[in-house]
């Protein structure tokens, strides 16, 4: 089992990100050494199962941005990973740039990826919206550099959000398509890798408009909850956040067509790892004056230690620092042989 996944570093890291992405990643960390430990007591190698999470900020330059703030969010982020419980001594956590097979292998595989697919990816139309022309290359062929990252190490398991389906699935048809056109059944060049989307929580919604995805580039700060924001802003930003008038239901489907009010009992359910139903059983026949205080201390009780935890890291820019280049070196490692036999299969004399 090789788990593989990435997250830009740009903004802050957001509830929809942890609560979508990051707390998975930590979760399948701590079954992997479990994993490990009852594979060697059986006198077996466990040198495939391995996690490796590292900061896109190759995939941060397809839209405009301040390198000064890239630079400083890189190292930022780094910091929140490992305050959410990312352990950078059993997992592999690194930056995609300090790691160049990344780009060597996305021009690799363009020549396998079709304009065609690229132009059916979701978030390239959003992005992009009818100013097509005056886009970067980088934001169109984003997704064949995200499929590179993960066919790079052989990843089977791929623990992301929702948004982030269609991108894995355009990484399998182009693995596929490769392993047909220049490797042999078997043998293939690249293993087909899952995505992992968790059942609760694969979409996170804005605080302000619950059609909007919670996301770092929304302008308005209300619209989401940092993982850094204090207990007084969290505090704020949950009683602000648009609900409609009606008392919650005593059943999931009484949610149909409440957009905003699904997305917070979603927020309370993934908080406490209890279903929408168990949720509502406490919860149904009371106003949001009741149920939002109830959410906010849950949220606070969660995030504060990982804020704290990350204010700490946070002045030690030696330590992380360290990390990455640790984790950097190990990826260029891990990465070496499926880059030689990418550009083996392709007839590339070296
Ligand atoms: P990014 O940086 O936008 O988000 C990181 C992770 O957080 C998830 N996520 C959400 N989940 C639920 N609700 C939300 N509102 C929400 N917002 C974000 C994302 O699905 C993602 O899992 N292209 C990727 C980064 C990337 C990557 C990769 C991921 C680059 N290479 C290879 C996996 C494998 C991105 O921009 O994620």
């Amino acid at each position: 089992m090789r788990v593989v996944s990435g997250i830009q570093p740009t903004g802050n890291l957001h509830l929809g990100n942890y609560l979508g992405a990051i707390r998975n990643w930590v979760r399948m960390q701590d079954e992997m050494e479990e994993g490990n430990r009852a594979q060697a007591a059986a006198g077996g190698s466990a040198d495939r199962n391995q996690c490796l999470f590292f900061l896109a900020d190759l995939h941060a330059i397809s839209q405009p941005h301040d390198p000064a703030e890239l630079k400083k969010g890189t190292l930022e982020m780094a910091a929140a990973l490992v305050a959410c419980g990312i352990d950078p001594q059993r997992s592999v956590l690194f930056n995609q740039a300090q790691v160049p097979a990344h780009a060597e292998l996305q021009w690799l595989l363009n020549g396998t990826a079709r304009m065609g697919w690229l132009n059916r990816m979701t978030q390239w139309k959003d992005k992009a919206g009818k100013n097509r022309e005056g886009q970067s290359v980088a934001l169109f062929a984003y997704p064949v550099l995200q499929a590179a990252d993960v066919l790079l190490y052989q990843a089977t398991h791929v623990p992301v959000g929702e948004d982030q389906k269609q991108h894995l699935e355009l990484a399998r048809d182009i693995a596929q398509k490769f392993n047909n056109d220049f490797a042999s059944e078997e043998a293939p060049v690249f293993t087909l890798p899952d995505p992992i989307v968790p059942p609760q929580a694969a979409r996170i919604m804005s605080l302000r408009d619950g059609s909007a995805k919670m996301s770092k580039s929304d302008p308005s700060d209300m619209s989401r909850i940092n993982l850094v924001d204090d207990a007084d802003e969290i505090m704020k930003k949950v009683k602000k956040a648009k609900t409609d008038p009606e008392p919650l239901p005593s059943e999931a489907e009484g949610l149909d067509g409440r957009p905003e009010a699904l997305n917070l009992v979603t927020i309370y359910a993934a908080l406490s790892g209890r279903s929408v139903d168990e949720i509502l059983v406490e919860f149904g026949g009371e106003g949001f004056g009741k149920f939002k205080p109830a959410l906010g201390e849950l949220l606070v009780e969660t995030l504060s230690p990982i804020s704290t935890r990350f204010t700490e890291l946070l002045d030690d820019r030696e330590a992380i620092d360290a990390i990455l280049a640790r984790g950097a070196a190990q990826a260029r490692e891990l990465a070496r042989p499926t880059l030689d036999a990418t550009y083996r299969a392709l007839g590339l004399v070296r």
